[in-house]
């Protein structure tokens, strides 16, 4: 048994979640538990093309040593064109699939949680479904942004505790190179394929979005979760989570939606309103007290304090948010992990990306108590409390 993690009189884990109690009924007399969604399998999927900082500063006004000191990134993957979200998210579900030895015919529901879907409409999830071999089922797709993947997870949950699921699916996938502003010439450069060194025209484009071009990445991460009817407190225990549109101008994209008639035009992407806004600053502060705030509260709801988790993965933004947010909570650095150094920000697939290699590096053993927290645009934020 791992710290943390509590045992009763006959073994089994003990649930002290308050949340928990809420999904014990009494029907007809007799005791009555719902089950709980226990996460069996983990898969990811991260394209093989390397890009680090030195070769972004081919193409915009940046260098290593600010990309390292104000992120902590040093390299992230971007796919080849034509390679879309729902690509990813399947290749990470199959992963997930196979890890958790779950045949695709009992998977009975699909949630797939992404900012970049291979279309306007309709969202990744019967793409992913498709390209697996499902037969039909609910697929569905949720846009949570970087709270994505925990708005995902809640969402899982609640179907299986009741009872319309069994076996979930859940991806997250994002390509953030079919965001990004880049001519033709850029991505020659960028990738050494041209010996011309960039027109300084397009140069000064490009380092107009630097503080956000730096950080993103492309990646999907997947998880498979079965219901659970073992009262061992194993699963998804509870989850808090916020949206709030008071802050949605610190981070969105202002042109290509329905508020514009065409939704999308020439100018409007010679304009570079189809690339995201991000007013980093007003975004790292928020991140910074609202991650840990959600983190304790989602830890009390359920009779824990911190010195029971075991193990806290957080969204993939920014490294320096991470280590703020560690040092509030008064983590030691074994307790949480981060993999934003090789990945940048893949938004919803940070934290299955971020749990999937804790779990690889030992850091999540049956029995142990974790926690996943993000935010992100909308604002959407929130914390997921899970016993593996
Ligand atoms: O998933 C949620 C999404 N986003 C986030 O969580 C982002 C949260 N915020 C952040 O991560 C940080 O605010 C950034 C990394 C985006 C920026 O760091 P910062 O310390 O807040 O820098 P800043 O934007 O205040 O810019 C400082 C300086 C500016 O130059 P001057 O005005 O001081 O001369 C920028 O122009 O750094 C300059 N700068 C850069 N320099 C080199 C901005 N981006 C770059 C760059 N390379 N890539």
């Amino acid at each position: 048994m791992t710290r943390g993690a509590r045992r009763g009189a006959r073994g089994e884990f003990f649930v002290t979640e308050k949340s928990g109690e809420l999904f014990h009924g009494h029907f007809g007399g007799s005791r009555m538990s719902q089950p709980r969604a226990l996460l069996v399998g983990t898969g990811i999927s991260v394209p093989p093309l390397v890009v680090d900082n030195t070769m972004l500063a081919r193409i915009i006004d940046t260098n290593d040593e600010w990309i390292r000191t104000r992120s902590g990134i040093v390299s992230r993957r971007y796919v080849e064109p034509g390679v879309s979200s729902s690509q990813l998210g399947t290749e990470a579900a199959r992963a997930a699939l196979a890890d958790a030895g779950v045949e695709t015919s009992e998977v009975d529901y699909l949630v797939c949680a992404t900012m970049t879907p291979d279309y306007y409409f309709p969202g990744a999830g019967t793409l992913i479904q498709q390209q697996l071999g499902l037969s039909p089922l609910p697929a569905l797709d949720i846009r949570q942004q970087c709270a994505g993947f925990a708005y995902g997870m809640q969402m899982v949950d609640a179907l299986i505790r009741s009872g319309i699921a069994k076996t979930v699916l859940l991806v997250g996938a994002d390509v953030h190179t079919s965001v990004m502003p880049f001519s033709e010439a850029t991505w020659d450069c960028l990738y050494g394929r041209s010996s011309e060194p960039l027109d300084e025209e397009i140069f000064a484009w490009n380092s107009r979005f630097r503080h956000l071009l730096v950080l993103f990445g492309d990646g999907a991460g997947a998880m498979v979760f079965k219901a659970h009817d073992k009262d061992d407190g194993r699963g998804i225990l509870s989850s808090a989570l916020y949206g709030d549109g008071e802050n949605c101008e610190i981070l969105y994209v202002p042109g290509g939606g329905s508020l514009n008639r065409p939704w999308v035009t020439a100018e409007m992407i010679a304009e570079g309103v189809t690339v995201p806004v991000m007013k980093g600053r007003s975004v790292f502060k928020l991140a910074v007290t609202r991650m840990p705030q959600v983190t304790r509260e989602i830890l009390a709801n359920n009779g824990y304090t911190l010195d029971d988790l075991d193990l806290l993965i957080m969204h993939q933004a920014n490294l320096r948010i991470n280590e703020a947010a560690q040092k509030q909570l008064g983590l030691p650095a074994e307790r949480v992990h981060n993999n934003i150094q090789k990945y940048g920000n893949t938004t919803s697939a940070t934290l299955p990306l971020c749990f999937h290699e804790a779990k690889q590096a030992g850091k999540a053993p049956e029995g142990s108590l974790v926690a996943f927290t993000a935010l992100g645009a909308g604002l959407h934020w929130g914390s997921v409390l899970m016993r593996i």
